[in-house]
């Protein structure tokens, strides 16, 4: 049995970012435990105020965000967080060599119908510059230094890279450990599933209607096979079950909100699960360039996604 210290070990990964790594872990062992004990700690149902983003908050999205601040403030090689439920960049320690980015609870719809939700996190180098600007954090996706996600479903999961493949580990709910499950995980090339909500149809550009017009054409399209389709409105699990048994996932840019471009996040959700997905030999892209070379303007920045199986991202983009 290896845990995920004995990995940290044969990666050979630097201490001090394995202490950073670990606070995340800490902080997510804490939600997982709140959420298994559901309506009994409190933590279900609105907070009646909104985020930085417009969005009306969830408890269970103040909660784990002030669980990971408050661990990672602590925690002396952090010199920062940025965090999506934060209105701007929170400093925490001068010596510090990490900026830690976060999506404390992805997929807040699902936390009150006990149905997936996650953490992500990306680890950026501080460079030394001031952590309370928001410029130092302005770094693109491939400065980062580790990337993941904590999956809370009917076992606690962790999916990480270091810049060294992908492994996923189960949090031993009697040692809560996290154990290595599987081993430098990969992306099947090719799919035929597809996740992407469909109620947005008609604000969708034209390209990206013309490409779900020939999945949903099936073996009578141009692509020539049947697709199934899945969605579960947490990018963490849409995320886990590509890299599980491979498949295309898409937030596109639509006309909803002109000034939004897409719903999801550039810096604590965009970033980090497209380092996951190359690392594991899949493909991410904003539909023009790989997300990761999208130089950030804005911490709370949007990007339209399309990600998954490198093929089917590729016919994606071919539209
Ligand atoms: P969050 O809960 O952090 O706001 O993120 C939810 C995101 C993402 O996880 C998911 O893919 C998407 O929003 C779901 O969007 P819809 O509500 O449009 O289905
Ligand atoms: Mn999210
Ligand atoms: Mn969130």
């Amino acid at each position: 049995m290896q845990t995920v210290e004995h990995i940290f070990e044969k990666n050979q990964t630097p201490k001090p970012l394995v202490l950073a790594i670990n606070a995340v872990l800490e902080a997510s062992k804490e939600i997982a435990f709140l959420l298994q004990k559901g309506a009994m700690s409190g933590i279900l149902g609105s907070a009646e105020q909104e985020n930085v983003q417009g969005e009306t908050q969830k408890k269970l999205d103040v909660i784990s965000n002030d669980l990971l601040k408050d661990i990672l403030k602590a925690c002396p090689v952090v010199a920062g967080i940025a965090s999506e439920e934060e209105d701007l960049p929170v400093p925490a320690n001068k010596d510090g060599e990490f900026l830690v980015i976060f999506d404390p609870l992805d997929g807040s719809s699902n936390i009150d119908i006990n149905v997936t939700v996650g953490t992500i996190f990306s680890i950026l180098p501080s460079n030394g510059n001031d952590a309370s600007q928001e410029s130092t954090y302005l770094q693109s996706g491939r400065e980062q230094l580790a990337a993941g996600y904590v999956l809370y479903g009917p076992s606690t999961l962790l999916v990480m890279t270091t810049g060294q493949g992908v492994d996923v580990f189960t949090l031993d709910p009697e040692t809560q450990e996290f154990v290595l499950t599987e081993s430098q995980s990969t992306i099947t090339p090719t799919t035929q599933e597809f996740a992407i909500n469909m109620s947005n149809q008609r604000f969708w550009a034209e390209s990206i209607q013309n490409y779900v017009g020939d999945l949903l054409q099936g073996e009578e399209g141009k692509l020539g096979k049947r697709y199934n389709m899945r969605w579960v409105a947490a990018m963490v699990a849409e995320v886990h079950r590509i890299i599980n048994r491979g498949g295309i996932f898409m937030y596109p840019w639509d006309s909803r909100e002109p000034a939004k471009p897409g719903k999801l996040r550039l810096m604590y959700e965009g970033n980090p699960m497209s380092m996951l997905v190359e690392q594991a030999g899949g493909l991410s892209s904003n539909g023009k360039i790989a997300i990761m070379d999208v130089v950030p303007e804005h911490i709370h920045q949007r990007v339209p996604v399309i990600l998954g199986s490198k093929q089917e991202v590729e016919t994606a983009l071919k539209y």
